[in-house]
C-alpha cells in the first residue's frame, strides 16, 4: 500500500485502461513465461459469482457506487502481491474460501469456532453502501452485504476484561504468493477499540454488490469500518480475539511513525509523505476532473465523533 512515494501514485494509475493495458501485459508475460498453463488465468474462467442479497440499509449513503469494475480490479490484498491488479489476478487462482472458519475467543464467556455457513446464519445480511477511503488518497463507494459486527460479539459474550478486538487474517503460503515478500509482518493483523466494535456502522461484511465477496476483496469474510483509512478493514479473517490490550496492528508495526491505532479518516492530519486532505473518487479519473475534498472521519461524523469526544485525533491518528 505505502511503499511508493507519492509521486508514484500517479493519476493516471487509477484509470480502467490502465488497470486493463497492465493485466494484459503480466497476461501476455505470464503466458510466455509458461506459468499458466494451458487454461489460461483465473480470471478468463471465472465461475458465475453466487448471489448474496442483502436489505437495503437506511445507513447507507446515497452516492453513486463505484462501478464493479473497479472495485473488484484494483485492490490492495498484500498477500497476493503489492501491486493493486496482484490480488484480482492470483486471488482467484490461489486462494481457497471454502471451507473456512473463524475463531472466536480470548475475553469472552463463550469463546467458538464458528464454520462460515454458520457465520452467515448468525444475523440477517443487509445492504450497506459504504464510503471506502484508502490512505493512498483515492476512494470509491461500494455497496457491502453484511450484518453489524455487534451481532457476533453478543453471540459470544465478553468479559468485563475485553476492551479492544483484534483481527487476524489467514496466511497460508500455499495460497498467497505474496507472503513471499517481506513488506509486512504476516498474518496482516488490525484492531478496534470495543465500542468501535459494537458501533452499528462496523458491518462483518461477506458480500458487495449483491454478490459472495470476491477472492480479491477479501473472500470469504472481512471487517469494513467506513470511517477509517481501508486498511484497518482487514481481509479474509480468521480469528477474532478479544483482548485487554491494546492490539499493534500491521502497519503500526511496519511504519509506526507513519500508522497509528486509530486511524480515523482525518483531513488535517497530513500523511508524513503526502496530504490526506483531498482524494480521487476511483472512475472519476479524467485528465479535468477535480479532487474531492476529504470528509472527516469520512462523512460519518454525526455518527462516531462522539466516539473520540475529548480525545487528541492529531495524536490519537
Ligand atoms: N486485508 C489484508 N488481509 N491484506 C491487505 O493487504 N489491505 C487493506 C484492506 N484490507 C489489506 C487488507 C487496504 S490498504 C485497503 S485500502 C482495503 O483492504 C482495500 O479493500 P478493497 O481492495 O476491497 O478495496
Amino acid at each position: 500500500m505505502l511503499i511508493r512515494q507519492p509521486a508514484a501514485i500517479a493519476p493516471s494509475e487509477i484509470t480502467p485502461e490502465r488497470v486493463w493495458r497492465r493485466r494484459r501485459d503480466l497476461v501476455q508475460a505470464a503466458a510466455a513465461a509458461g506459468v499458466l498453463g494451458s487454461a489460461g488465468p483465473a480470471f478468463a474462467q471465472k465461475p458465475a459469482a453466487q448471489r448474496l442479497p442483502g436489505k437495503p440499509s437506511p445507513l447507507s449513503t446515497m452516492e453513486k457506487a463505484t462501478a464493479y469494475k473497479l472495485v473488484t480490479e484494483y485492490c490492495n490484498f498484500y498477500e497476493f502481491g503489492t501491486e493493486k491488479e496482484d490480488p484480482p489476478q492470483y486471488a482467484p487462482k490461489f486462494l481457497k474460501p471454502r471451507p473456512w472458519s473463524v475463531m472466536v475467543e480470548g475475553e469472552v464467556n463463550k469463546p467458538r469456532r464458528f464454520d462460515i455457513e454458520d457465520l452467515l446464519k448468525l444475523a440477517p445480511v443487509e445492504e450497506r453502501v459504504y464510503r471506502l477511503r484508502c490512505v493512498e488518497a483515492w476512494s470509491a463507494v461500494v455497496p457491502w452485504v453484511g450484518y453489524p459486527l455487534a451481532a457476533l460479539i453478543k453471540a459470544v459474550e465478553p468479559t468485563g476484561n475485553a476492551k479492544f478486538v483484534e483481527f487476524t487474517t489467514l496466511a497460508d503460503p500455499k495460497q498467497m504468493p505474496g507472503l513471499r515478500s517481506s513488506v509486512l509482518k504476516w498474518p496482516y493483523t488490525e484492531g478496534l477499540r470495543m465500542d468501535e466494535a459494537l458501533h452499528p456502522l462496523t458491518l462483518l461484511t461477506f458480500g458487495l454488490y449483491g454478490e459472495v465477496l470476491p477472492h480479491q476483496n477479501g473472500a470469504p469474510l472481512r471487517i469494513v469500518v467506513p470511517w477509517k483509512y481501508g486498511f484497518k478493514s482487514a481481509k479474509s479473517l480468521v480469528r477474532v480475539r478479544f483482548v485487554e490490550k491494546q492490539p499493534v496492528n500491521s502497519w503500526q508495526e511496519s511504519a509506526p511513525h507513519e500508522y497509528g491505532f486509530y486511524s480515523n479518516v482525518n483531513p488535517t492530519v497530513d500523511h508524513p509523505r503526502w496530504s490526506q486532505a483531498t482524494e480521487r473518487r476511483l472512475g472519476e479519473d479524467g485528465l479535468f476532473s477535480k479532487r474531492r475534498p476529504t470528509l472527516v472521519f469520512n462523512g460519518y461524523g454525526e455518527q462516531v465523533a462522539q466516539l473520540y469526544a475529548g480525545m487528541d485525533l492529531r495524536k490519537n491518528y
